[in-house]
Formats: C-alpha cells, structure tokens, sequence
C-alpha cells in the first residue's frame, strides 16, 4: 500500500545518482525518481544497455529534469562532465534495480560500461537494491557478492518475498518504492521522510519461542512469524523507527527495521523491556505458555526400561499482560490472539484478562498457522472489525493503517 507522504522536502539540496539496471523493475526506478525528487532531492540517471530496454532515456530525462547518461563512450558528455566527475558530486549513488549481474561486476572491481565505471571511480556512499529472479537471488554466487559488496560498505537491501513476474515465488522482488526512499533516506541521514507513523516508535515481537527441554530437544510451536514481520514492514514503510524482536525464524529482516532475536519467553521478555519506550506495541509473538521446569544440562536418555522421563512445565512470563501493567505501557498495546474455536469471545476476554487495547484475533482452524492468509478481527473497547481474508502483507499494511488513524 503506497503512504502518502506528508512531510515534503526532507532531502532538500541532497544529490543522488541513480543506476538504472535491467530487469523487469527498471519501470519502478522511475516511481523512484518521483519520490526522491518530491523529497526536494536532485536526481540524475544513468541508465545500463541493460535498463534501456525495460525503460527509455526520454522518460528518466522527463522525470529528473536532467541529462541521462548511457554511455562512456559520449564525447560531448565526457568533455561536459567527466565521469570521475559525474562518481563524485552525489551524496549518494543509489543501484535500483542492482541485477544479479550488475552486483556480480562490482563486487569484481569491473569497470566495463559507464554504471560500472562510475561505481569503481566514486569515492561517495552506494547503496544497491536489488530484484531478480529468486533462483539468482539465492544461488551462491550473488550470496557471495552481496556479502563481499556488504563488507565493503556498500548497502544492499535485502529484496521482497512475493510472486515474481516470471511466477515464480521467494525474495527477488524490487522492495516497494516507499521503502527504498526510507533507506535512502536513512542513508542520507534525513528524517522525516515522511510516512503516517513518522516519528514513532514501533515495538513488534513476532516468531514462536523455543523453551529447552535438554541442549538437544525443545517445545515449540507452528508460528513462522511471517505475519508479525509483515507487520513490521508496514510499519517502517509508513515511517515509523520499528524494533523487532524476533523469534527462531527463518525470516529476512525488513528494510529499515532493527531486529533483535532472542530464542526464549524470558529473553523476549527481557527484549521488550529493554527496547522501551514506545508509542506502540504489538505482541504477535506465539510465545510458549509453559517451559519445562528443569532444563537438563545433558541430553536425557532413553535407558531402554520404558519408563518415559517426567516432564514438569512451569508457566512462562505473560510479556503482553506485563508490558499492560508496566509504568512505561505505551499508548498504545496491541496482542494477538490465535484460536482454534469461538475466536470472537476468546479475544474478547483476552483483551480485558491482557489490559492491551486491541487484540487481532486469527482463526487458526480455518488459516493455518504458517500459512501466507490472514483473516483478522480487531476487537477493541469500540467493537469488532473485520478485516476479511488477504495475504499476510495486506493484512500487514491493513492494521498499520488503523494504528495510524488512532494515532493521528
Ligand atoms: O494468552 P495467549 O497466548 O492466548 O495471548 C496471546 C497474546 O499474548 C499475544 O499477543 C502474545 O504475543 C502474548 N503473550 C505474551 N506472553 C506470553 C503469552 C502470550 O506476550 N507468555
């Protein structure tokens, strides 16, 4: 979902070049020249062979209100502007979409056509932002480049999960303009890149918890945090500063969002309470009722008599129903309630049990858990709202959007 952007000009007499490479994403490069320039930024393009043919010259020039720039090899610019020059007087020089190749060559130091050149001869902060094919993304050849690029300073934004234009499905998606102009901002230590939850402070807990029975066994549940990352997702993209704390999950951290993550209830607990103040809180976490009572320091063996171990549980700290109670609550406090049965009425004693202010029921009987549908149900002081059946990022961006109408 785009936010609109309230707060207009907060890169005001910033300089960025930007890198158009190709694949199927170049089109949004030029959403992208929309936004930064919106921000009062000045852009200037370069555009690959390969960009050239997702998208034209003329549409960048038109957008930047700037000369394009395609080739070393133009005399009339090289006299103009040097490209060592042309490296230099950004304050950042920005690589969307950064194709699998594009990153593969500057991770190598190859200068072979101007994008390439001009990465090798800058001496200004870059940041690369990548979309391609899932399979690209995640063979060991572009792990390795990233990590070499990552380890030289350059920043590379970590892609989308969704469906791709080939139909394919997996991280390789261009991030949503929003929230690379969140990053560059960010990049460019501009605040107030402007979204409607700008200046909060957003505090998610998601994933499940693992409590240990003995070093090799644990109890666990089928929560895979996908949506309470969505959440935080939206969250940053709508501006707000976003601590995650995460769970055992197999997750890409979103863009712009710091995560912590912890394994146990008592180390999410001891997380949330380190990572206050703030002005929302939204318990998504499964966390585990119970832990068991004695974590054996080595493995309990089977001795072959049948006799099962005894496993005693002891209650796990309630972090949400704490956090509720706690002098530094914040404003706002959001639980989850996953239920098998009798979803309404669950949530409904469970928001006066917790103290939270809302808590988002889910039907996990009907969806679930894992799975990439929600269907939500706010149930709050006010009444219910349903916000019907949708992928786990609509969702996402749904409840982002009543947060920061109640906060507005
Ligand atoms: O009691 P129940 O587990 O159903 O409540 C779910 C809500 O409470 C979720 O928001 C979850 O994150 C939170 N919770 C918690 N600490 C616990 C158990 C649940 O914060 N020990």
């Amino acid at each position: 979902m785009a936010q609109p952007l309230h707060k207009r000009g907060a890169m005001i007499g910033k300089r960025i070049l930007l890198i158009v490479g190709g694949g199927i994403a170049a089109y949004k490069a030029c959403e992208m020249v929309r936004l930064i320039r919106k921000q009062g930024a000045d852009v200037t393009c370069v555009l690959t062979d390969g960009g050239a043919h997702f998208v034209t010259a003329m549409t960048l020039a038109a957008l930047s209100e700037n000369p394009v720039h395609t080739t070393l090899w133009d005399l009339k610019n090289e006299v103009e502007m040097g490209h060592i020059q042309l490296s230099r007087q950004a304050d950042l020089i920005v690589v969307c979409p950064a194709t699998a190749d594009l990153m593969a060559r500057m991770a190598a130091g190859i200068a072979d056509d101007l994008a390439t050149t001009l990465l090798l001869a800058t001496d200004k902060p870059v940041m690369a932002v990548p979309a391609m094919n899932v399979r690209m993304w995640q063979h060991a050849a572009t792990v390795r480049n990233v990590a070499t690029l990552r380890g030289s300073g350059v920043t590379v934004l970590n892609p989308d999960e969704g469906v791709m234009a080939c139909g394919e499905y997996g991280p390789g998606r261009l991030p949503e303009p929003e929230a690379v102009l969140a990053a560059i901002a960010d990049r460019l230590g501009a605040t107030n890149v402007a979204g409607p939850l700008t200046g909060k402070r957003v505090l998610i807990t998601a994933g499940p918890t693992h409590e240990p029975i003995d070093p090799v066994r644990y109890i666990a549940n089928r929560s895979s945090g996908k949506q309470g990352f969505a959440i935080a997702a939206a969250a940053a993209k709508a501006g707000a500063q976003v601590t995650l704390i995460a769970g055992p999950v197999t997750l890409q951290t979103p863009a712009g969002v710091t995560r912590v993550d912890v394994e146990t209830a008592r180390q999410m607990s001891a997380a949330v309470d380190a990572a206050l103040p703030a002005d929302v809180a939204i318990m998504v976490a499964a966390v585990a009722d119970w832990r068991s009572a004695g974590e054996a320091n080595q493995k309990i063996k089977k001795d072959g008599s049948g006799q099962v171990p005894p496993l005693q549980l002891v209650e796990n700290p309630d972090i949400l129903a704490t956090l509720c109670k706690s002098d530094r609550r914040p404003p706002l406090v959001i639980g989850f309630a996953a239920e098998t049965n009798d979803v309404l009425a669950h949530a409904q004693a469970k928001l006066a049990r917790k103290g939270a202010d809302w808590i988002v029921a889910n039907d996990v009987a009907t969806h679930k858990m894992g799975g990439e549908i929600n269907a939500l149900h706010i149930v709050s002081a006010a009444g219910i709202e349903s916000l019907g059946e949708m992928p786990k990022d609509a969702a996402a961006a749904a409840l982002v959007q009543r947060i920061a109408d109640v906060l507005a």
